[in-house]
C-alpha cells in the first residue's frame, strides 16, 4: 500500500497526518526487512528482541507491517493472531519520525487487514505515556492492570502492564 497526496495503490487510503503529503509505503514485510527492524528495536525498545529471534517469530507465524519512506524502514509493527484476537508483539518508529503519524497508519493498516478478527490487544508499561496516548487515541480502551509485569531496568523497580484492548 503506497501513501502519498498522488494517491493510494494496492489499499484503501491510510494517510500518515504530519505532514500529510509524505510519500510512506506501508505493508507487510518479510525477514528481508529485519536489519533494519532490529536497528529500530534497539534504539527504541527496552527489552528488545535479537535478530535471530525475530527471524523465529516470522518463521512461527508473527506478521511484520512497516512504513517504509525512500525505501528506507522508519516504523513497524509486529503481531500475532491468538484464535479470534491479534495481539501487538512490537511497535517503533524511528526518533526522527515520530509524532508523524506513521504509529498510527500501521494501526489503521493492522486493522484493515485484521477486521474478521474479534479485537486487537496489547500490554504496555505503565509508564509509557506517548503510548498509551496513541492507543488511546486510536480506539484501544484500558482492560486492565498486571501489576509487576515488566522485569526491572537498571536501578527501577518491576513496573506493571496496562492491558489494552480495541475491539474491530
Ligand atoms: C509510541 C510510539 C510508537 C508512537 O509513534 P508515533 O508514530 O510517534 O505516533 P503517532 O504520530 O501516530 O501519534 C498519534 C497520536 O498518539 C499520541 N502521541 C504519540 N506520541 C506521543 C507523545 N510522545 N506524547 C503524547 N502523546 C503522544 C498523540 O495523541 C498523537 O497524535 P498527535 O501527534 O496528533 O498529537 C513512538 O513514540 C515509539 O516508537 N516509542 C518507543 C517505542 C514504544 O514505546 N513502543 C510502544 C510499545 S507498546
Amino acid at each position: 500500500m503506497s501513501v502519498s497526496r498522488k494517491g493510494v495503490t494496492g489499499g484503501s487510503a491510510l494517510r500518515p497526518a504530519n505532514p500529510p503529503d509524505l510519500d510512506v509505503w506501508v505493508g507487510r514485510a518479510g525477514e528481508e526487512a529485519l536489519s533494519e527492524v532490529d536497528e529500530i528495536a534497539r534504539e527504541a525498545l527496552p527489552e528488545h528482541w535479537s535478530r535471530a529471534q525475530l527471524g523465529q517469530s516470522l518463521r512461527a507465524g508473527y506478521e511484520l507491517r512497516v512504513c517504509r519512506f525512500q525505501g528506507r524502514i522508519v516504523a513497524y509493527l509486529l503481531s500475532q493472531d491468538v484464535v479470534d484476537e491479534t495481539h501487538i508483539m512490537q511497535l517503533a518508529v524511528r526518533r526522527a519520525w515520530r509524532r508523524r503519524g506513521m504509529a498510527s497508519v500501521l494501526l489503521q493498516c493492522l486493522k484493515r487487514d485484521k477486521r474478521h478478527q474479534r479485537a486487537i490487544c496489547l500490554e504496555v508499561r505503565a509508564s509509557n505515556e506517548a503510548a498509551r496516548a496513541l492507543y488511546l487515541r486510536r480506539g484501544f480502551e484500558l482492560l486492565a492492570r498486571r501489576p509487576g509485569y515488566y522485569q526491572p531496568r537498571a536501578g527501577k523497580l518491576r513496573e506493571d502492564a496496562l492491558l489494552m484492548r480495541c475491539a474491530l
